[in-house]
């Protein structure tokens, strides 16, 4: 383990790690890179022990072999050098159990009980991080029988058990209480992590701090200067394959518009904190989400579902949705959004939110663009003309845009003269890029548990705040009456997305 910075290091030094799900696709992708990486980088202990736990058979030295080959794969610090995979597998076991099988908990806890006393001494109380890498069906019968198992801690001590939950967090509005109350039941709100990985990303934590650290921004985040805000998700694939199935039961909406493109519209849109800890900033992000208010009354007016027709992309054939392995052929589902919300508050009361998220669009991209208005540039025009336009030529607002994805960076737009002898306004961008290499944001989201710091995980009541809003429409998509707009692969999405902004003379950025 190399030197790391002690301000950022676990709330105490003796964890457990159990992953349930260990012989699936986020854990060989996402987790166990993520924790070889934290480890390298000095945020693990080297006795820190690491479970898996799934239902095929399988012994320690096999599954230790599959993560250094998922670790190499995906892993970002490249190849890893034999002995250093060795050191960190040296704490890797696995442990097949049916996870609906309340019997084989007691094992699990035993065995995790003796590795811990043989790591850590007989007398040390170690936190034990949970994490649900499993289908959602199997998220509260974990739960239960964890607890039954032997692993719920004395009330004082609930620290010592921390659950961390996949999306989906319930697929509707009555799924997700459901699910919420049975986690409740079973554990204080402070033991869960409800994780959307978007948050560990550096852009989504800069928001914050860009928009309160700065003086000169925030006094214009506000109705008297902003035109409108543009939030964007968009993927230039279809379908990943054996993905049908899942995806056409969820949807656009669920699956990406409900949590991560509205956590970013609380980002860009809530007030400051108090102070910055995990509960203030989330009360703020509660409060943005119950001033959601549609765009109009009418919700084919304000919410616009689409669905991807085949055709070309650089030259080959693509399917269109209907197309694509395990979808229905006459499926209605959705694979695409477009949405015209407000924020009712002081603050933004009148500017337009407009959201979008998408598959099979030109490019693959999450941005939020604060467009400024156009301030009057009439004085310019008492300079030589040709025509109507004289001296407005490229004059365009100001915006101020945060890039996700691909690239990490913020960039703000101004106009600035023309060199010439006529009042031309250009536009030239103020750009900080965010060096490459930067922590997987899976990284940054497991340190924050095992620091028991629940800052960028999801509160069930913004959880509940987030599906209130959107499941009139969820309800109306499930009528016959709702029928997706095609659009075409390799474009920005149906007709009634564009019309949505150009009713009111606006129109989407092309990222
Ligand atoms: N993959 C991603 O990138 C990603 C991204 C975001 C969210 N998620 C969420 O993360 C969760 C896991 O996704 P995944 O893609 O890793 O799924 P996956 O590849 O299908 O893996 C599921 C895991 O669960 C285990 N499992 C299933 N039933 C079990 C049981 N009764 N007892 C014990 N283990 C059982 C499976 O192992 P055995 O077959 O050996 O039991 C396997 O290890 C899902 O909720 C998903 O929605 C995944």
């Amino acid at each position: 383990m190399s030197a790391a910075d002690k301000s950022v290091l676990p709330d105490s030094p003796h964890h457990s790690i159990l992953i349930f799900g260990a012989s699936g696709d986020l854990t060989s992708r996402k987790l166990m890179p993520a924790l070889f990486t934290l480890w390298s980088e000095g945020f693990l202990l080297d006795d820190t022990p690491i479970f898996g736990v799934a239902r095929r058979e399988k012994t320690d030295d096999e599954f230790r072999h599959e993560m250094q080959a998922a670790v190499s794969r995906h892993g970002r610090l490249g190849e890893i050098p034999d002995d250093q995979w060795q050191k960190f597998a040296a704490r890797l076991f696995y442990h097949r159990l049916d996870l609906d099988t309340p019997d084989g908990y007691v094992g699990l806890h035993s065995r995790v009980e003796e590795t811990e006393a043989q790591l850590f001494g007989p007398d040390v109380a170690a936190s034990r991080v949970v994490y649900l890498a499993i289908t959602p069906s199997l998220f509260l019968p974990s739960v239960e029988n964890l607890c039954a198992g032997g692993f719920k801690p004395a009330h004082d001590e609930t620290h010592r058990l921390r659950v961390v939950v996949e999306k989906p967090f319930g697929r509707d509005l009555s799924s997700s209480l459901e699910l919420s109350s049975g986690l409740n039941r079973l554990l204080d709100e402070s033991q869960i992590y409800r994780i959307d990985h978007y948050l560990g990303k550096e852009t989504v934590q800069n928001i914050l701090l860009f928009r309160f650290g700065n003086a000169i921004f925030e006094p214009l985040l506000n109705r008297n200067h902003v035109d409108h805000i543009q939030i964007t998700m968009s993927e230039d694939q279809g379908i990943e394959s054996g993905r049908g199935g899942y995806y056409d039961t969820s949807g656009a909406l669920r699956d990406v518009l409900q949590n991560h493109v509205l956590q970013l519209l609380c980002l860009v849109a809530m007030e400051p904190p108090a102070v910055f800890l995990g509960d203030q900033i989330r009360d703020e992000k509660v409060k943005v989400l119950e001033s959601l208010r549609p765009g109009s009354d009418n919700i084919d007016e304000w919410a616009i579902g689409g669905q991807y027709v085949g055709g070309t992309v650089d030259g080959k054939a693509v399917n269109g949705y209907r197309q694509e392995d395990r979808v229905a052929p006459n499926s209605r589902r959705e694979t695409f959004v477009g949405m015209e919300v407000f924020v009712d508050n002081w603050r933004w009361a009148h500017v337009p939110f407009y959201l979008r998220t998408g598959k099979r669009l030109p490019a693959r991209v999450t941005e939020i663009a604060i467009q400024f208005k156009l301030p009057p540039l009439h004085p310019f025009s008492t300079v030589e003309c040709d025509g109507d336009d004289c001296g407005l030529v490229g004059s365009r607002p100001n915006s101020l845009v945060f890039r996700i994805q691909p690239e990490e960076s913020i960039t703000l737009s101004c106009s600035v003269k023309k060199p010439g002898h006529q009042y031309n306004l250009e536009r030239q961008r103020l750009q900080y890029q965010y060096p490459h290499g930067l922590a997987e944001a899976y990284e940054r989201l497991l340190l924050d548990v095992l620091r028991g710091d629940s800052t960028l995980f999801t509160r069930s009541d913004e959880l509940e705040a987030a599906w209130r809003f959107v499941q009139p429409v969820l309800d109306h998509w499930e009528t016959e009456k709702f029928q997706p707009e095609f659009y075409q692969v390799d474009t920005w999405g149906p007709q009634a997305a564009i019309t949505l902004l150009g009713n009111s003379g606006r129109e989407w950025r092309e990222p």
